[in-house]
């Protein structure tokens, strides 16, 4: 059977464990690129990958490089290049330098993977998908960005320490832009099959959704160099996995928004049924007053960014 081509554009923290997890769990063959300014680099990474398939005991064969051809007809693209922030930055000072960078590279797989399926992880998230979406030109479901499953995560393993709980049996969802007014779902959250609302003080539960809404930054102050890698590149293989595997997995992730949830046209975090055909459903759940409010701040700051990247872009 032939295997998956997975292709990861930039192979600096985030690319270079994506495609650790993707070998590991044997999800396909593994093409990583990134910029030829950083020499031999992707090739450096690639290697000492593949040496690690005897111990883990994984078959795939791992290219690193700075030819797109080397690319060219992969079944999903990742694309994780990009500036990450600094402390005191936020998502949004990236704009302008990663959306000359996306629209770059969305331009080059455009003409190498015709048929691929994309994942956005560069951020301001929402902005670069839909940046994605625009240069290649490809149907939206085949563009699709990883934020959802990350902050999902983040969420779980909140609830699961504070209530001494294995994170296996803790489910959760989320909407809006991976942004500071993300929207973890309380009404949608459980443990075990029993809503999280009655296992928590809402007080208490109001200040896990908080540091939810803060993750990425609260490692950006910690590592001081740069941001969270090993949890977001986790993310990446499971919605990688989703794919290849075309297992229909219900989970959030950045898809195109037209008439669902009435946003007209943007990219925003939406539970979405995922597979070989990229985003095939998404999922449209009943929201409480509060999380329907919530949820259109943060589209709106979801829009407000793309139309200052349209400025930017020309
Ligand atoms: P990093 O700095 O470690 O790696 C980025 C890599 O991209 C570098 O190796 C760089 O040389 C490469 N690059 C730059 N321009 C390129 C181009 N035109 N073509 C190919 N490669 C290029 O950064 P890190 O930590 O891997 O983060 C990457 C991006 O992902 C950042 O924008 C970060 O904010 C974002 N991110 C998003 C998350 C999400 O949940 N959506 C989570 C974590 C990071
Ligand atoms: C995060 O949430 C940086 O967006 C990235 O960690």
């Amino acid at each position: 059977m032939r295997r998956a081509k997975i292709s990861i554009i930039g192979a600096g923290n985030v690319g270079a464990t994506a495609a650790h997890w993707c070998a590991a769990a044997e999800l396909g063959d593994i093409v990583l690129v990134d910029i030829p300014e950083t020499g031999a680099m992707p090739k450096g990474k690639a290697l000492d990958l593949a040496q690690a398939a005897p111990i883990v005991g994984f078959d795939a064969q791992l290219v690193g490089t700075t030819e797109y051809a080397d690319t060219a007809g992969s079944d999903v693209v990742v694309i994780t290049a990009g500036i990450p922030r600094k402390p005191g930055m936020s998502r949004d000072d990236l704009l302008a330098t990663n959306a000359r960078i996306v629209g770059s590279v969305a331009q080059r797989i455009a003409q190498t993977s015709p048929a691929a399926v994309v994942m956005v992880v560069s951020n301001p998230l929402d902005a670069m998908v839909q940046r994605t979406w625009q240069v290649t030109g490809f149907p939206p479901r085949r563009v699709l960005g990883q934020a959802g499953v990350l902050d999902t995560a983040r969420f779980r393993a909140f609830i699961a320490a504070e209530l001494g709980v294995s994170v296996e049996d803790v489910s959760a969802m989320l909407l809006g832009g991976h942004g500071d007014s993300m929207v973890p779902l309380a009404s949608c959250a459980s443990v075990g099959g029993i809503p999280l609302t009655q296992l928590m003080r809402p007080e208490r539960l109001a200040e896990i959704v908080q540091r939810t809404r803060d993750g990425g930054a609260e490692i950006v102050s910690l590592l001081r160099t740069g941001s969270a890698y090993y949890a977001p590149a986790a993310a990446v293989a499971q919605m990688v996995e989703a794919i290849v595997r075309d297992k229909k997995r219900l989970i959030p992730c950045a898809a195109y928004c037209d008439r669902e949830y009435g946003v007209g046209g943007y990219y925003v975090g939406v539970p979405v049924v995922l597979g070989a055909g990229g985003v095939e459903r998404i999922i449209e759940v009943e929201l409480t007053a509060a999380e329907r409010a919530a949820f259109q701040k943060s589209v709106d700051a979801v829009k407000g960014l793309a139309e200052t990247m349209a400025r930017l872009t020309g």
